[in-house]
């Protein structure tokens, strides 16, 4: 058990499968995760975060919270952009991935180069209660929205008012996904779709709704949702989209995409077992068309995601 882990080993909540996370892809994700992420929301962030200090008593601290955090992406990432002093308080239901965030997050540094204090708590988000984002000046999450239901936005969103806390929701999916060919590629553009992407794609969105324990998941329809119930609390809203421009010609990134394609496969088989067939010879193409002889060169998989910062209606103020 983490030091910091409040709940014993035996009262550790049992997963739902499909909400089960490999570390391996995790850090696979990682590097094209901190690309296409948003710098002008992690600025609005920032700001943000100095507005709340400056209503505060001096040397305040931060109290950062990070719902499914995994191995650690959001801090990571984050708390070198964002001021401190940071506390980081890191919430997932998987111990093992907790350890691991725990142990990438504990030299972390701020803005102003000071040590970040880091809590891990696990936790089974599927019931959000709002005790749980009490006291939170910034609540974070990444790559978990698709994963949610309605009910959960709606808990999120009152929580937050209730907490008075802004909200930085990145790498959402969108439920798009693309091949494109270099420049130089163009004239051989009509290779660089595929008659069955739509077919594929349509089947993996229909998995992605699938209930992961978190109630019957929203997938690419998550971040619309939970625009609407933060507007209609008030909130400020401001979004960009954050995708992956994934190069097949690098290798980290081929496989990548190399990992998607064999995912989407095998979620879109799992939706249409009647189409295994089908959705097999797609994978074939798409796999062959990553080979080093299929002059793929420079072109790119692009994934759509989007990424959302959202502050609270009343002006920021910390009563200390
Ligand atoms: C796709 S991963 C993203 C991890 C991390 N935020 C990142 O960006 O790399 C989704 C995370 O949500 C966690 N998760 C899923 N369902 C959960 C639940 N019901 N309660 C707590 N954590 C959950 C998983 O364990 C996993 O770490």
């Amino acid at each position: 058990m983490d030091a910091n882990n409040p709940i014993p080993p035996d009262s550790q909540p049992q997963a739902h499968p499909d909400a089960c996370f490999d570390a391996s892809w995790l850090d696979l994700r990682r590097a094209a995760d901190s690309a296409a992420r948003v710098p002008d929301l992690e600025a609005r962030a920032a700001r943000w975060l100095r507005q709340r200090q400056a209503s505060a008593p001096p040397g305040c601290t931060l109290r950062l919270l990070d719902l499914g955090s995994g191995s650690g992406a959001n801090p990571r990432h984050l708390a070198p952009r964002l001021p401190g002093p940071q506390q980081w308080t890191l919430i997932d239901h998987d111990v093992g991935l907790l350890a691991r965030a725990h142990d990438a997050c504990v030299g972390l540094r701020d803005a102003e180069g000071a040590s970040v204090t880091v809590i891990t708590r696990t936790l089974d988000l599927s019931r959000l209660d709002p005790t749980t984002l009490a006291g939170a000046d910034l609540v974070c999450a990444s790559a978990l929205l698709d994963l949610v239901d309605a009910a959960w936005l709606e808990q999120l969103a009152d929580a937050c008012a209730a907490a008075d806390s802004a909200l930085l929701v990145t790498l959402s999916v969108d439920g798009t996904w693309r091949f494109l060919p270099d420049a130089s590629m163009s004239a051989n553009r009509a290779g660089w779709t595929d008659a069955d992407d739509a077919f594929v794609r349509s089947a993996f969105n229909d998995h992605q709704r699938r209930d992961k324990g978190l109630g019957a998941a929203l997938g690419p329809d998550a971040v619309p949702a939970l625009r609407a119930r933060l507007q209609q609390r008030g909130f400020d809203l401001h979004q960009s989209p954050s995708p992956w421009r994934l190069r097949l010609d690098q290798p980290g990134q081929a496989a990548l995409a190399r990992a998607l394609i064999d995912g989407w496969r095998d979620a879109a088989c799992a939706q249409r077992p009647d189409q295994a067939e089908r959705i097999a010879a797609w994978h074939a193409r798409r796999l062959a068309a990553l080979g080093p002889s299929s002059g793929s060169g420079g072109a790119t998989l692009e994934v759509g995601h989007i990424d959302l910062f959202a502050t609270p209606p009343r002006p920021a103020h910390r009563a200390g």
